[in-house]
């Protein structure tokens, strides 16, 4: 990062540290009584703008090659956002640095208005909130189904607290609810080892929904699906759409197709196409789909 962007991250912070002062709560550290309902502490993430994610000018080179070049992307609450390009693009280097295991070269990216994720480290990212799936399902194979949901679920921050947590019914409850939700209900007692590749990477995402993410970013989620796990993988994250949001990356148009005309679809859905680490056109798919650019550099191949 260049010393100016550093300087103008640090006002901002400052800027905001000072916004938090004057809203604390009574009784809250601090002390200062509120004089607005609104209370944000710095690790919630604040959505009051109506964004979830803001990734604005991120450049990553590696050796002098630009893997991102100038990326800017912006996420709503609730939206889901699937983006495509050809090999190379950028996909999963954008969500390297999203989720801190690749800190840019210049450029801002903010989890809502107020959390800076260049300055924070993997395991802080992801208790803020953010969650990922790697393409690669890695469950524990030699634990049952339910057992890697429940582990999952002493993750989550809320719960790590106690740390000899017994599983109140209210847990059950949770665990049953996901088993319904990634379609294993009937496989909760199943060595995870034994399940489909499909199957693992459900519950995989499972384990993700389980720590309670706002932000769910998911790299390939569908490769090496068979057509029907991967018509149930669309219903799933139209499921989610709304109480949470979603960046979905991949290849496969007619999935694409699926996420884009299924669930609200009231609400027109953006599809971002990434190319040489930049956004080469985003808008409707039917427009990203008539783009000759876009045409040319991915789809036409
Ligand atoms: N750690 C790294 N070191 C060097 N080059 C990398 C590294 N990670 C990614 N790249 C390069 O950056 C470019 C973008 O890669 P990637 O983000 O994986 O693209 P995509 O996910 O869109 O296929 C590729 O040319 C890739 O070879
Ligand atoms: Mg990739």
């Amino acid at each position: 990062m260049t010393p100016d962007l550093l300087e103008e991250g640090a006002k901002r912070r400052e800027a905001y540290i000072a916004r938090l002062e004057g809203n604390r709560a009574p009784g809250e550290s601090g002390g200062q009584a509120a004089s607005f309902g609104h209370v944000v502490s710095s690790d919630v993430v604040d959505t009051s703008n109506g964004g979830i994610l803001y990734v604005d000018d991120i450049t990553v080179s590696f050796d002098g090659f630009r893997a991102l070049n100038k990326l800017t992307l912006n996420i709503a609450v609730g939206e889901l956002r699937c983006i495509i390009g050809p090999n190379g693009a950028g996909k999963t280097t954008m969500m390297d640095v999203i989720t801190g295991k690749t800190k840019p070269d210049s450029g801002r990216a903010f989890f809502g208005t107020n959390i800076d994720l260049l300055r924070l480290r993997e395991s802080e990212i992801a208790s803020r909130g953010v969650g990922r799936k790697f393409q690669k399902p890695t469950v524990f194979e030699q634990l049952s189904v339910f057992e890697n949901l429940e582990l999952a679920l002493k993750m989550d921050r809320r719960v790590r607290a106690s740390l000899m947590h017994k599983l109140t019914s209210a847990d059950y409850d949770r665990i049953a609810e996901m088993l319904k939700l990634i379609h294993l209900r009937d496989s909760g007692s199943r060595t995870a080892g034994d399940l489909s590749h499909g199957q693992k990477q459900w519950l995989e995402i499972g384990m993700l929904l389980m720590q309670d993410p706002k932000l769910l970013l998911l790299d390939e989620p569908v490769a090496g699906m068979t057509d029907e796990e991967t018509e149930r993988t669309a219903e799933l994250f139209l499921s989610l759409e709304g109480s949470h949001s979603l960046v979905v990356v991949e290849h496969d148009m007619k999935f694409i197709g699926e996420l884009v005309n299924g669930g609200q679809r009231e609400k027109k859905k953006i599809v971002t196409v990434l190319h040489e680490g930049s956004v080469l056109a985003e808008g409707a798919l039917a427009d990203v789909q008539a783009n000759e650019r876009v045409v040319e550099v991915y789809l036409g191949r």
